[in-house]
């Protein structure tokens, strides 16, 4: 299995390299209410702040859990104003009914969801959602450039140690892990695609973020851009579901 520290020892190039969400994104959040100004927010696995800087920026107030410290320190440097926690999320304490919103970007694959789930049901309000959201760093319904052929090469040749969770593209599958619990039902779902050039020095700073990538692999793929003439037109997309807390049937 792929090390969840892995972002911790890339701290640096994830500060550097790792994009944030499309504008889509957040305006869907916008348009379901979930940024509004004042509201309690949690960033659980908040890395170096992509979340945590357009939820500060709506108005939000924001605690973000982040287990590494090396990126902790990023996010504290770019985001002072957030209340950032070094833990795991499984490992929080806050009393009951203290967010709005929990968010988990890019991240809720690498938490234990029996222990996570009850803990975000007890801290969340009884009208507050928990958003859910990833970043896949290969539209599989984008047209296959030939950087991108080279990638599935790389890919194809080697043997990547497991990565946690469903796999990144598959939003169904993540919708059946969120909500098997019981405790939260969807009640949004929706995917955006959107594009990012990159040249080979780009290329060398995101895939070294990947948990699940060497660096002979990363050389390859950084290769391959120059190959192409030094700059790619990557396809990505994300997802996004919301989910709300099951009402408890009271006790008489
Ligand atoms: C792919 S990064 C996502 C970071 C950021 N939220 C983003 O949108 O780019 C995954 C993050 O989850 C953190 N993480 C891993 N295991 C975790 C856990 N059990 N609890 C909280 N965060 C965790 C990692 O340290 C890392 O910062």
């Amino acid at each position: 299995m792929v090390d969840p520290m892995h972002f911790e020892a890339s701290a640096d190039d994830y500060a550097a390299a790792r994009p944030s969400y499309p504008a889509a994104l957040w305006q869907r959040m916008r348009t379901l209410g979930l940024l509004s100004r004042g509201a309690r927010a949690l960033d659980l696995g908040a890395g170096s702040g992509q979340a945590t800087g357009p939820l500060l920026h709506a108005g939000l107030r924001v605690t973000a859990i982040e287990p590494g410290p090396r990126l902790a320190a990023h996010l504290r440097a770019a985001h002072p104003v957030a209340d950032v926690r070094i833990c795991r999320a499984e490992d929080m304490q806050f009393s009951a009914s203290s967010f709005d919103l929990v968010v988990a970007a890019t991240s809720i694959h690498w938490m234990d969801l029996d222990v996570l789930l009850p803990k975000i049901y007890t801290i969340l309000t009884s009208r507050g959602r928990l958003a859910v959201w990833r970043n896949v760093f290969g539209d599989a319904d984008a047209p296959t450039t030939h950087f991108r052929a080279r990638i599935a090469e790389i890919v194809a040749a080697r043997q990547a140690p497991p990565r946690p969770g469903p796999p990144a593209e598959d939003l169904d599958a993540t919708i059946v892990a969120l909500t098997t619990s019981g405790l939260f039902e969807v009640t949004d779902a929706s995917t955006y695609r959107w594009t990012l050039e990159l040249d080979a020095a780009a290329i060398g700073r995101l895939f070294r973020t990947f948990s699940d990538w060497s660096a002979g692999e990363v050389e390859q793929a950084v290769e391959a851009v120059r190959a192409v003439g030094g700059t790619v037109t990557e396809h990505y997309s994300s997802w996004l579901v919301v989910l709300a807390p099951i009402e408890r049937p009271s006790t008489p």
